[in-house]
């Protein structure tokens, strides 16, 4: 029987728990600090399971040995963005929830395939990756799937068009410097360049490029949780089911895309191995400026970090 966990029951963390457990996708444990909150969320979708005729409870507790033995663990503790917040300014206090999280998990799950929700996602995967001591290929940051959802969804906006029909991939830091592939977006294998003007695209990117933001202005409580959530069970299902599939998401690059030693969206191929491998896509020129530029920021982001660590 797989086992799942999913570190933190917070609006991330929970929906995490309903649509894999909907899924059929594992036993799941949820874990959190608050243990109430933990088991009320756990009970509520068992519940909610049992309504639906799906075997499956998810288990609430605040005692990581509940974790032991699990497959894969979800990190998604860690504070999210409030108004006029920007990721990097979670830089410090997640950095030191997410540390001490691994440390925990892994000492129950040595075997387990970490996925990284926390923001700001590269650096949180890259420290988990640290502390770890795993493989790069069982430490993998979700980020690429949201922001390509968002961008699909967009386009299908602007389109009139339903977002199955839309293919986009995102790479590079999941903030304003991550990069919409423009020239690999296409609809129904028809690139969007031929279907949609110049600066109309200039604006869609730009509003994925602050998709997060616009919902945090919106709710004023807190960060988005549906995409986030259906985003990593996406992930999970893929590794999971062994699908093989292509997703953008972020992995220590060793030397590919010209990229060495940092957590970096990519397309990467997804089994139940976790990474599979890393996909090489050709980027154009200006894709290739503009990813360059996001590698930047992540570097920077790492290098303030290390400013910041006592
Ligand atoms: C977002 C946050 C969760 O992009 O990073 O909505």
């Amino acid at each position: 029987m797989l086992k799942l966990s999913i570190i933190g029951a917070g609006n991330v963390g929970s929906h995490i728990a309903v649509y894999a457990a909907g899924k059929d996708l594992a036993d799941i444990v949820l874990l959190d600090k608050d243990e109430g909150k933990a088991r009320g969320t756990g009970l509520d979708i068992t519940q909610a399971m049992a309504m639906a005729n799906v075997d499956r409870v998810v288990k609430g507790t605040g005692d990581y040995a509940d974790t032991a033995g699990s497959d894969i663990v979800v990190i998604t503790a860690g504070l999210a963005r409030k108004p006029g917040m920007s990721r990097d300014d979670l830089l410090g206090v997640n950095a030191e929830i997410v540390r001490s999280v691994t440390r925990e998990v892994v000492k129950h799950s040595p075997d387990c395939i970490l996925v990284v929700v926390t923001n700001p996602i590269n650096t949180m995967a890259q420290l988990a990756f640290e502390e770890s001591g795993f493989p790069r290929e069982r430490v993998i940051g979700v980020a690429g799937v949201l922001d390509s959802a968002r961008f699909k969804a967009f386009i299908a906006a602007e389109l009139a068009i339903g977002a199955s029909r839309i293919q986009t991939m995102v790479l590079g830091d999941h903030g304003a410097q991550m990069v919409p592939l423009v020239d690999h977006c296409t609809v129904d294998g028809v690139p969007i360049r031929e279907k949609i003007p110049e600066e109309r695209i200039q604006a869609i990117v730009d509003r994925v490029q602050h998709g997060g933001s616009e919902i945090v202005k919106l709710l004023r409580t807190g960060s988005a949780y549906y995409a986030p959530g259906t985003a990593t069970v996406e992930l999970l299902d893929a590794i999971l089911n062994d699908h093989q599939h292509t997703l953008p998401c972020a992995v220590l690059l060793k030397g590919e895309y010209g990229v060495d030693g940092l957590f970096v969206g990519v397309p990467v191929l997804i089994g139940r191995n976790g990474m599979e491998e890393v996909v090489d896509v050709h980027l154009t020129e200006a894709e290739t400026r503009a990813f360059q530029l996001s590698v930047e920021h992540i570097r920077e982001r790492l290098e303030q970090l290390a400013t910041m660590a006592v």
